[in-house]
């Protein structure tokens, strides 16, 4: 392993400090470098050079009824793109590919948790979401009016979304691990008129309730008229008479064809719910043009797409990774995707790694918090299976650690498959800052760099840009897919991402640039700790710990401190098989101390065997800080487990006293 500078690097003029250094690099095989879709780096100077003929070329590979006359209206904070263009988005995932080879192509190979499997074409697709799009026309739902999905993960969630942008209705997916109150208070924000939903669904074993759960938001839900009811299983709920509908029936002797609306490029296609670590949840706007362009193109470029690959996105399709990479970028591409419905370790901790197998998946597109998990279980479990299709891999939803992703790379890619690590954001609608897979030279822990077309920039404090060191990331010009706004709420769109840098974006992330011009994510703004006036992020000093060998996991926190003013108290979940202790804990703070120095020694470390996260996995930092500090734990309504937090108290509270 190449040498690692243990000197932490601070300047006064740092908004964050760089301290980790990691060195490790991987260059794009010859081999996947002659066949890559993209290899020729002069992508890159043809969108500086000219960013609205750049993307208009790209937006005219889909299949417009009107061709656009402008490419972009920026009057900041409002973009518009292709103006005065008419498209239709399941016309571009649907109906192009079913006039030629495509026709019987898989679109959707769907593995329920119990085992069941279906395969639909596309032209089995094209047929169910013109039937569904006539049963959405027969409810009386019209162009611009909103429904909400509540749903398992079985095709007749992407089925919906395509029936709805067949038609022009927005649709606003919830994601169905969400609880009453959530899907209310969507459902209410946006003023749905129809509800689509299912009986229930499989999770570890167990029935999630859905349609249960809905009749509970449904109490306190006017707007909606109808519901409409997929039959998953024989899970036991109420039908109400007069708005409840099951699906099935609704497409009994229904037309399998219906008219795509031509949309404008710039009406909405989607709203999704956004909340991250805090705060009201965000109705984020997509509208049509723009964002099907971001997702064609990126799927493309950043998967390497090839005609015969299978795609796995392993993220459910109620967050934006599951709209703009389960569904609108690979279908608008002809792409056949894999959708599963399950958890990964149901029956058992290799349930991936035997799809992978079955259906011989050649891109594969996970979380860090899987990619950690699955550290955590040990290599015996992929070793089961094998993994020769496999040709492709990427991340996303948080910073990865480098140890993470060399693990990733050698026991899920064998060491050669390149790893693309995607940033991007639900606002975003598209990746944003990720490698080009065969051009890219890789750095585990790093996004490398935006893609072509994408303008981003690493700023202090006054918004000036910073060379090389850490700072603010944000994006300095529109990017297509990039969100119109918050539903409902202007002011907040504002307030939220304008306001920080008059005429940039700010993304809320903390980022460092390496004298390469890469970038590496350092988290949230928001968990950035300040220990003797040095600026650390947690993300450099949790891939510190999870650079030891027993480690799989680590949150790190800054908690108040009588005389450090922060101290730095870490998390830290260990790999199966390995021993916790008052040595390991030793070791573990000396470990920090070698790799990025005495500022960013642990106070306190402390064993456990989950971590607080967001329902998409997303580590919750604040709640750690009000253990760390003795506190009453604030807000934990988007928890996934509340029951993590409880242990954590009692168990910080056993070792303090
Ligand atoms: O903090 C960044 C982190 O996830 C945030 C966006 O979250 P969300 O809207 O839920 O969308 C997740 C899927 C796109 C970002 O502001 N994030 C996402 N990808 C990365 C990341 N942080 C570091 N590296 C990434 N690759």
């Amino acid at each position: 392993m190449p040498a690692k500078n243990p000197t932490p690097k601070h300047s006064s003029a740092a908004a964050i400090d760089a301290l980790l250094d990691e060195r490790r690099s991987y260059q794009p095989s010859n081999e996947f470098r002659e066949k890559a879709t993209i290899r020729d780096e002069s992508i890159y100077a043809q969108a500086i050079t000219d960013p609205e003929g750049f993307w208009g070329k790209v937006a005219s590979e889909l299949d417009w009824f009107v061709a656009w006359n402008r490419v972009l209206e920026w009057k900041t904070p409002d973009a518009k793109w292709f103006l005065g263009g008419k498209l239709n988005v399941s016309y571009n995932c649907l109906d192009r590919h079913i006039r030629g080879a495509r026709r019987n192509k898989a679109a959707l190979i769907w593995i329920g948790e119990p085992g069941d499997r279906r395969t639909l074409t596309y032209w089995d697709l094209y047929r169910e979401v013109n039937k569904f799009a006539n049963a959405l026309k027969k409810l009386g739902v019209a162009k611009g009016d909103r429904v909400a999905i509540y749903m398992p993960m079985v095709p007749e969630l992407p089925i919906a979304m395509l029936a709805c942008s067949r038609i022009g209705a927005v649709h606003s997916v919830v994601f169905g691990g969400f609880s009453a109150e959530a899907l209310r208070d969507r459902i209410n924000d946006q003023q749905a008129k129809v509800l689509i939903t299912a009986d229930g669904g499989w999770r570890r074993g167990q029935i999630v309730p859905l349609k249960h759960d809905a009749d509970e938001a449904l109490k306190g839900t006017p707007s909606i008229e109808h519901v409409v009811v997929v039959k998953r299983g024989e899970f036991p709920m109420h039908m109400k008479e007069g708005r409840d509908h099951w699906w099935h029936r609704l497409m009994d002797g229904i037309s399998d064809h219906c008219w795509p609306e031509p949309m404008d490029s710039e009406d909405m296609l989607y709203i999704l719910y956004t909340s991250g670590t805090t705060g009201k949840p965000k109705g984020i706007v997509h509208t049509t043009g723009g964002y099907l362009t971001g997702v064609y193109a990126t799927t493309k470029w950043v998967f390497d797409l090839k005609e015969e690959d299978v795609f796995w996105c392993t993220a459910d399709i109620g967050w934006v990774t599951g709209h703009s990479y389960v569904v609108y970028g690979p279908l608008a591409n002809g792409a056949t995707v894999v959708m599963y419905e399950g958890s990964p370790d149901w029956p058992d901790k290799d349930r991936f790694w035997q799809i992978c197998e079955e259906l011989a998946v050649t891109i594969f597109y996970t979380a860090p918090t899987a990619i950690r998990a699955f550290m955590k279980w040990g290599t015996e479990w992929p070793k089961k299976h094998k993994l020769v299709s496999l040709r492709l891999l990427g991340t996303v939803g948080e910073p990865i650690n480098p140890e993470a992703w060399v693990w990733y790379h050698e026991n899920i890619g064998g060491g050669n498959c390149p790893v693309v690590d995607t940033w991007w954001q639900t606002e975003t609608g598209m990746i944003l800052i990720s490698p080009l897979p065969g051009i890219t030279g890789l750095k585990p822990g790093s996004a490398t760099k935006p893609l072509p077309g994408i303008v981003a920039d690493v700023v202090n404090e006054q918004g000036e840009s910073v060379k090389v060191g850490g700072g603010y990331l944000v994006l300095k010009r529109p990017w297509p897919a990039m969100l119109r706004g918050i539903y409902g709420d202007p002011e907040r769109y504002r307030e939220q991402y304008w306001s920080r840098f008059p005429g940039l974006y700010f993304t809320g992330d903390g980022a460092k640039r390496d004298a390469d011009g890469y970038l590496w994510l350092l988290g949230r703004v928001d968990d950035v700790m300040n220990v003797a006036g040095h600026r650390i992020s947690t993300m450099e000093v949790e891939s510190a710990l999870v650079d030891h060998p027993s480690v799989a996991e680590a949150a790190v926190v800054g908690r108040n401190h009588e005389l450090k003013g922060t101290a730095i108290s870490a998390f830290v979940t260990i790999k199966e098989g390995k021993d916790s202790g008052p040595e390991l804990a030793g070791e573990l703070k000396e470990h920090v101390v070698k790799k990025i120095g005495k500022i960013a020694r642990p106070e306190e470390i402390l064993f456990t065997a989950d971590l607080p996260k967001t329902r998409s996995g997303k580590i919750m930092r604040r709640l750690l800080r009000d253990i760390a500090e003795g506190k009453a734990v604030g807000d934990t309504t988007t928890l996934a487990d509340p029951a993590v937090i409880a242990r954590l108290k009692t168990k910080y509270e056993e070792q303090e006293s």
